[in-house]
């Protein structure tokens, strides 16, 4: 436990307004919530992106609710005074208004999150009013939008000529209107967020769309060197845990066959004489 203050919508809106950056992290389980917690962050996102850091799928698409409840109710356990978002996975929101407040609700009753987060721009402005209206803090997601990946022709850069960016720009606003508590913006040019940033009366949070934005987002597995299929090019690495790991990892296997592991502080005794009983009830 630490003695922080619980994260509330409006602890983050007074951030905004006094200018003071917010941190936001992905999290997918209960230790690393632990250390999330202790280091103090603002707003923790249970991403559908577990289906590839945990889970080892090539993308998102295939992560379901029942994924996305069972990791996010760990990282409450883990985190319980960060503001806590589960992220709303394929297809749990696209198919009608009615399943995006259906499965919005389902993550606030059985995860204990703060918000839910779900992808796309004014054609997504129904869900996002629903959700609202339903009593449910909502984030929106413009940019680079995972689950849309196929549509979108890859994991690439998003709004980089004037069109494009003059939909993305719209979209935030319609987004704003429709009651999002916030959006995050993923690999948006700096200036078309900067230019975002400015017009918003929410927290605008970049994931590689610059530093202009009321906060930054980052991928844990990739702040630490633990997803090892790519890292991308928005990601820092704060330190290699992947590496701390392998190599403790290597040095296990050799001291496990070269009988240097365990050693007696590793193991539990028991009595001499009730050893001795023991061996005389089985006729030794
Ligand atoms: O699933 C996720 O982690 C996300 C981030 C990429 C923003 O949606």
């Amino acid at each position: 436990m630490t003695d922080r203050k619980k994260v509330t919508l409006p602890s983050l809106m007074r951030k905004m307004a006094d200018g003071s950056p917010i941190t936001m992290i992905t999290c997918y389980d209960y230790a690393m919530a632990d250390l999330v917690e202790k280091a103090g962050i603002d707003i923790v996102l249970v991403g559908d992106s577990l289906g590839m850091t945990m889970l080892g799928y090539a993308g998102t698409l295939p992560v379901t609710m029942d994924d996305m409840i069972r990791h996010t109710q760990g990282v409450r356990r883990g985190s319980p005074m960060s503001w806590l978002i589960g992220d709303m996975p394929y297809m749990s929101y696209q198919p009608s208004v009615e399943s995006a407040i259906r499965n919005a609700g389902r993550f606030m009753a059985e995860t204990g999150c703060d918000a839910v987060k779900l992808e796309g721009g004014a054609e997504m402005a129904d869900r996002m009013a629903g959700i609202t209206r339903a009593g449910i803090p909502v984030m929106g997601h413009l940019g680079l939008t995972p689950q849309s990946v196929s549509a979108l022709g890859g994991f690439r850069v998003q709004g980089k000529d004037a069109a494009h960016a003059r939909k993305i720009v719209d979209d935030a606003r319609a987004l704003e209107e429709a009651g999002a508590f916030s959006i995050l913006l993923e690999m948006v040019p700096d200036r078309v967020c900067a230019l975002i940033t400015e017009r918003s009366s929410i927290p605008i949070i970049s994931l590689g769309s610059g530093p202009q934005a009321h906060g930054q987002l980052l991928i844990f597995h990739d702040m630490f060197g633990l997803y090892p299929r790519f890292k991308p090019k928005m990601a820092k690495v704060f330190g290699n845990a992947g590496e701390v790991i392998l190599n403790g990892l290597k040095q296990y296997v050799a001291e496990v066959t070269g009988r240097q592991f365990p050693q007696p502080e590793h193991w539990f005794g028991i009595d001499d004489g009730q050893m001795d009983e023991l061996k005389r009830s089985l006729g030794e």
